[in-house]
């Protein structure tokens, strides 16, 4: 356990597990917050030890309720601008940081917070979560990546509707529209999710990364440099001895040991 007060750093083998953690205030993202999250994140990519992060929320009605309210409200426009800017920074670190995070999303994922689970690679959601894109209601607009992240992952017209109205949508119309990949019952959360790390952990380190990054990378680009870019990860994973186990495991009817 680290000793950062707002961000929770467990390990537990080679799987990190940040707990975002003011659950008084529903897990709202202050300055501190961000700053504690942008520090850890620098240490977990350069720990080689680490292979996978989960995410998650302190308490059982949280993931994050967004960024917090009562500390921008007094923020002139230049004060505004600055904050989106260091919540987006902070976001895209997160985006690309080189290991798998997965979002394990124990209550509301509001502004945010909607929008740092969508900045993970992977989403689980407890049956009782709530996303959403409230801001409409406060009347500004998204300001960490929710205009950008959402219509890419569920389409402009799904994600229109819903920074327009501000709803909150429960997990399964969340499941139905491509925002999260799971929803479990909230006690099977972070077994649910430890487990996919763990299966995630087994496999070529080199790989899931160049995965990683192509897919990142590539949903950038047109198709045909997309198509060009994975070629090219494609090569760089046989000039990693990664692939020689895994060929000869194949051909040996084993298990590989990566
Ligand atoms: N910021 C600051 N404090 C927050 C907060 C937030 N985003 N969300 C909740 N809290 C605080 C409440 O003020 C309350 O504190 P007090 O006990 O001191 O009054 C405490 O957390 C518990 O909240 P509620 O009493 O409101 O709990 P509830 O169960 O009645 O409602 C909720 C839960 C529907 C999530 C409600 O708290 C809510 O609507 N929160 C705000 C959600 C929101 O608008 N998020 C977007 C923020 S803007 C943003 O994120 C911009 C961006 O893109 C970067």
């Amino acid at each position: 356990m680290s000793e950062n007060n707002y961000v929770l750093f467990d390990r537990e083998g080679q799987i990190a597990i940040l707990t975002f953690n003011r659950p008084k205030a529903l897990n709202a993202l202050n300055r501190e917050l961000l700053q504690e999250l942008d520090q850890i994140l620098d240490q977990i990519a350069q720990n080689d030890e680490i292979r996978c992060v989960i995410v998650t929320g302190a308490g059982e009605k949280s993931f994050v309720a967004g960024a917090d309210i009562k500390e921008m409200q007094a923020y002139s426009v230049m004060e505004a601008r600055a904050l989106a800017l260091f919540g987006q920074s902070v976001c895209t670190k997160l985006e690309r940081l080189p290991k798998p995070t997965i979002a394990a999303v124990n209550g509301f994922a509001l502004g945010g917070g909607c929008e740092l689970a969508m900045a993970c690679d992977i989403r689980i959601a407890a049956a009782h979560a709530k996303f959403g894109q409230p801001e409409v209601k406060l009347g500004i607009t998204a300001g960490y990546g929710g205009t950008q992240r959402l219509p890419r992952l569920v389409g402009s017209g799904i994600a229109k509707e819903i920074l327009f109205t501000g709803d909150m949508i429960s997990a399964e119309r969340a499941l139905s529209i491509g925002l999260v990949n799971h929803v479990v019952e909230k006690e099977e959360l972070l077994n649910f999710s430890r487990s996919m790390a763990e299966r995630i952990c087994k496999q070529s380190k080199c790989a899931v990364g160049l995965s990683k990054q192509a897919v990142n990378e590539g949903t950038q680009m047109d198709l045909d440099r997309g198509l060009k870019y994975e070629a090219e990860m494609f090569a760089l994973s046989f000039s990693v001895d990664e692939h020689a186990e895994g060929f000869q495991a194949f051909i040996e009817k084993r298990s590989p040991k990566f």
